[in-house]
């Protein structure tokens, strides 16, 4: 997969020896759309983490894996062909996504388990799983406009909601030193707001994140999405969180004090191969707007 561009309108990517049936952006667009793979989101997220799954789950004899929200199957399938050993099981609560899923399974000869529902602490034991990768939508919108938006970038209020929920059923899905991996844009006063959220909830375990792109101001985006931003919300909320990060982490529940580290600096050889920038975020979001 090439790296210098935004391929949105690939509706057959490769990545490591994979292929990826997805919905690309200039076919006609659905509501129940599967998102198509760009670079910065999921290819670079996996390249960005890698060493650390690696390390992790190699070792390990019985490995269980989660892959919630898995759109077109990229996570599941991805770690099920480098870990064969894994269980790897894909959620979605998108029907089409599950098809697609199985469909992408099937290209690819991999075998995962599928279920098709909204993440919930009730559907998976407590404390079963060591890798649970969170890809949840992240789109900032008036909620009065919430119907335009498809499926997969819907995610709540101001884009945070479905992060903080699905983090508080992962933290009791995983195994004590099981790891969230995640990829998420996230607004907040100096820090991705999520690093407060996952100290003042859980108190325990390490974060770490990567900040894919500077910060920029959320207004900035906002204008450059919206254009004149008539949205008394939208305002609102630049206020409340003047700056936004566009991230990927890994999170460890582990029982010690909660601490956080941005690690950009230690990743920038990985992070040179970057093509895309906040102009090629905002053209991103002003597809999803045109659904
Ligand atoms: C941004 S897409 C990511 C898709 C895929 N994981 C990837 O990285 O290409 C988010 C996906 O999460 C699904 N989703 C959102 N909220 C969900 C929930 N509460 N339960 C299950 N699936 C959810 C959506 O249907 C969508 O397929």
């Amino acid at each position: 997969m090439s790296s210098k561009r935004i391929d949105y309108n690939n509706p057959l990517p490769e990545f490591e020896g994979l292929k990826f049936h997805v919905d690309a952006f200039n076919e006609r667009r659905h509501i129940q759309q599967i998102f198509p793979i760009l670079y910065e989101e999921q290819p670079l997220t996996w390249q960005l983490y890698q060493e650390e799954i690696t390390d992790f789950l190699t070792s390990k004899r019985k490995v269980k894996i989660l892959d919630v929200g898995c759109g077109s199957g990229f996570w599941g399938l991805l770690l099920k062909k480098k870990f064969p050993h894994a269980t790897v099981v894909c959620l979605d609560k998108n029907p089409l996504a599950i098809e697609r899923t199985r469909y992408n399974a099937l290209l690819n000869q991999l075998d995962i388990n599928l279920v098709e529902g909204l993440y919930d602490k009730t559907l998976f034991k407590h404390n079963s799983f060591d890798l649970i990768v969170l890809t949840p939508p992240y789109h900032l919108y008036d909620p009065k406009d919430s119907n335009h938006i498809p499926l997969f970038a819907r995610g709540g209020d101001y884009g945070l909601h479905e992060f903080y929920s699905q983090s508080i059923i992962a933290f009791a899905h995983l195994k004590t030193d099981g790891k969230i991996l995640f990829n998420q844009m996230s607004a907040g006063l100096d820090m991705p707001d999520y690093v407060r959220f996952y100290y003042e909830k859980f108190k325990v375990g390490e974060m770490e994140f990567t900040n894919i792109l500077p910060p920029i101001s959320t207004l900035a985006f906002l204008k450059g999405l919206y254009g004149n931003l008539d949205s008394q919300y939208l305002i609102d909320f630049a206020k409340m969180m003047p700056m936004l990060f566009y991230t990927s982490g890994m999170y460890t529940k582990s029982k010690k004090p909660f601490s956080s580290t941005e690690n950009t600096s230690s990743k920038s050889q990985i992070l040179s191969q970057l093509q895309e920038n906040w102009q090629t975020r905002i053209a991103l979001h002003k597809e999803i707007n045109r659904f």
